[in-house]
């Protein structure tokens, strides 16, 4: 029935591969690293994915990150949202990781990225799948835990082509992680940034003017700044909007409410995304199969939001 929108080729520019982890990898990586988990079942995780806020989804997605043990966990869980991708049509990503999730439980830097890069690089060569991975910092933990994760990851400077910010987000503005941002700047990755997906507008002018960066991931609550929205506008920002996050938690009361389609025709450059899949009940065909249905979107507006994802890569 949606074929005509899981045909359409798409990228994906906001995906975090530790929200792609599916309650059944989930369970089986539990096992196979001998770890006991709270939930007797699938069924029972999946029935814990009832958010209020994005602080209840993280404390369930960090808790469910720590399965993630050894490298092939890491490639597992890559090449299992690789295939989703080709199922879907979609020909590019550029999904963040979170390595301070695992570096802080003890993990090591490498085994997390090798695990991921090596099923990045299969997937182009199997799946014609290209990639630019992004390096996210969680800002709920000091600037200085960030600047030493960067240090980690400069041996592996070729292997990611941006940094980003994510985690919870109120009470943790873009201006505390200035000096991070440069940093990574100076080094030529790009900078990207959770902003306005519960913060204000004015975390939106942060992430932009302090930490200068060149896409804005959420950034819906724009709409609430007319100086900020005309921006946005004349310098072409792009936004990576994620419909179905946004509902589950409770950023919109409902997807009828979503400012999405608003923007578009206000010329913001907005794209579709799927943000935390397995939490968040679909992955990009069905992020648009969301707003077909409950916000009317067209099929000519359907084309025009592929398109914008494929304007809106930075490699
Ligand atoms: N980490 C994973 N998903 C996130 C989101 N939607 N916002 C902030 N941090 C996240
Ligand atoms: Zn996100």
């Amino acid at each position: 029935m949606y074929d005509w929108l899981n045909a359409l080729p798409k990228a994906e520019l906001h995906l975090h591969l530790e929200g792609s982890l599916e309650p059944e990898l989930l369970f089986a990586l539990a096992e196979r690293n001998r770890i006991a988990l709270p939930w007797n079942d699938v069924e029972a995780l999946r029935a814990a994915y009832a958010f209020n806020n994005l602080q209840e989804f993280l404390d369930l997605y960090y808790r469910g990150a720590d399965v993630l043990r050894t490298e092939q966990d890491f490639y597992d869980l890559t090449w299992a949202y690789l295939l989703k991708c080709k199922a879907q049509n979609v020909v590019h990503v550029e999904p963040f990781f979170d390595p301070q999730t695992h570096t802080e439980r003890g993990i090591p830097f490498e085994v997390v990225m090798r695990g991921i890069k090596a099923a990045l690089v299969d997937g182009e060569k199997k799946l014609g799948i290209s990639h630019g991975l992004i390096l996210a910092f969680l800002r709920h933990l000091p600037e200085e835990q960030a600047f030493q994760t960067l240090e980690q990851a400069m041996p592996f400077r070729d292997a990611f082509i941006g940094v980003g910010l994510d985690s919870s987000e109120k009470g943790f503005p873009p201006r505390l992680f200035e000096r991070v941002f440069a940093k990574a700047r100076s080094e030529g990755l790009h900078a990207v940034a959770h902003a306005g997906e519960e913060g204000p507008p004015e975390y939106i002018w942060e992430a932009l003017d302090l930490l200068k960066i060149v896409r804005i991931d959420h950034g819906v609550r724009a709409s609430e700044d007319e100086r900020l929205m005309q921006r946005i506008i004349d310098e072409q920002i792009p936004l990576t909007v994620c419909p179905l996050s946004n509902t589950k938690l409770c950023v919109f009361e409902h997807m009828g409410q979503h400012n999405i389609l608003d923007m578009l025709e206000r010329g913001v450059k907005v794209t579709v995304n799927s943000d935390d899949p397995a939490y968040f009940g679909g992955y990009v065909t069905e992020n648009f199969m969301a707003l077909h249905e409950g916000l009317g979107m067209s099929e000519a507006q359907a084309k025009r939001l592929a398109q914008n994802s494929l304007d809106a890569r930075l490699v």
